[in-house]
């Protein structure tokens, strides 16, 4: 069955993703793109400034960017990606959600309202019921489904995977790609030669976010994990692709070779966007690496390497592509996932 989507902020960095991703999905059928009235009325190719390393798709090349307004967006598409800064998401996502359109945000606005899922789907896939919820209480027939941002999705994975020996506390500090703040968000003359020690508001998404995806939802609510989370994020002149140095507390003792076990077995899901395997790792404590390793699993895996021991667990870098598995690719499976469940 054909899925007819729309991408909400079709013109940016998460939005050219998500235009290269959807470009040969198997159901998913591109029908409407917005950006903001500048680039409302251009074609794409004219409004983007296209910087993704795959040429714009010809057909989308030629479609016309309409507004970001639910009036401007065919009914019949049946779901919306949103890929709009979060202070224009926090206004315009309730009017498409009123509208009875299903979105599937990557803006940060919602992510930790009670009633709004946060899902990644190997990892909590069961509080995407949070939207029967949700539209109990605003009355409306869309649905909001946020994913996480791009520094929590590189290192849930692994603390899920790491829950079973008792996770009780974790440090991290993140070495953040420049795409992560989008195009006009990092000037050449600050992050050449250098390293900005302060991203506005990520360490708390980090902190926040972990504890709503790893927590337990009983039908009407979810119960946020205990883990306490403490993050340092900082910005680094990689072009994409997140790395993180993880300190993890554990109350059991397991070996770096159960702790790299675990996170390599843990299970994927069966989703067209979604990689055979969820994690990786490397047993050469030189990797992951952005340049190398960004792009596993079409850039939807997550790499891990370094597995030490700790006087108090297990310290481990990982790594993922922040606009691919920490964004666009995240929302797609996402949209995916709404699919399967029936809420399409
Ligand atoms: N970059 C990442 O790695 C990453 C990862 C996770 C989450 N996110 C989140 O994803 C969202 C998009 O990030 P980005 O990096 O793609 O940003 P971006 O490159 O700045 O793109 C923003 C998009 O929103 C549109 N827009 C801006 N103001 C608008 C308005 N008033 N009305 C309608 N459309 C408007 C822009 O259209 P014009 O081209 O017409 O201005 C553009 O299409 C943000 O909420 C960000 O926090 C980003």
């Amino acid at each position: 069955m054909s899925v007819r989507v729309g991408i909400l902020g079709a013109t940016g960095a998460v939005g050219q993703r998500f235009i290269q991703l959807l470009d040969d999905h198997p159901t998913f059928e591109l029908a409407a793109l917005t950006a903001s009235d500048e680039s409302a009325g251009k074609s794409y190719r004219k409004a983007a400034k296209w910087r993704v390393d795959t040429p714009i798709p010809a057909d989308v090349a030629e479609m016309t960017v309409r507004k970001t307004d639910p009036a401007d967006v065919p009914a019949d598409v049946d779901l919306l990606f949103s890929s709009l800064p979060s202070s224009v998401a926090a206004d315009v996502e309730p009017a498409f959600l009123e509208a009875g359109y299903v979105v599937s945000s990557n803006s940060s606005n919602d992510r930790l309202a009670e009633d709004v899922p946060l899902t990644i789907p190997e990892i909590n896939p069961d509080h995407l019921d949070l939207i029967e919820v949700q539209r109990d209480e605003r009355g409306w027939d869309g649905a909001l489904v946020k994913n996480p941002n791009c520094s929590t999705i590189t290192m849930v994975p692994t603390l899920a995977a790491l829950d079973r020996f008792g996770l009780e506390r974790v440090d991290v500090a993140t070495l953040q790609a420049v795409s992560g703040a989008g195009y006009s968000g990092v000037t050449s003359m600050e992050i050449i030669d250098n390293v900005l020690p302060h991203i506005g508001g990520e360490e708390d998404k980090m902190e926040t976010e972990s504890q709503k995806l790893l927590g337990t939802f009983d039908g009407a609510e979810v119960d946020w994990h205990d883990v306490d989370v403490s993050a340092s994020c900082n910005r680094v002149a990689s072009l994409d692709g997140h790395l993180e140095n993880v300190f993890a507390d554990l109350s059991e003792d397991p070996s770096p070779g159960d702790v790299a076990e675990a996170m390599r077995e843990y299970p994927g899901v069966d989703l067209p966007s979604a990689p055979n395997q969820l994690m990786h790792v490397f047993d050469d404590p030189s990797r992951p690496q952005p340049r190398l390793d960004r792009m596993r699993g079409d850039g939807m895996q997550i790499s891990v390497g370094g597995v030490q021991e700790t006087p108090r667990g297990v310290k481990y870098n990982c790594l993922a592509h922040n606009t691919v598995r920490g964004a666009a690719g995240a929302s797609v499976l996402n949209g995916e996932l709404l699919a399967e469940n029936g809420y399409l």
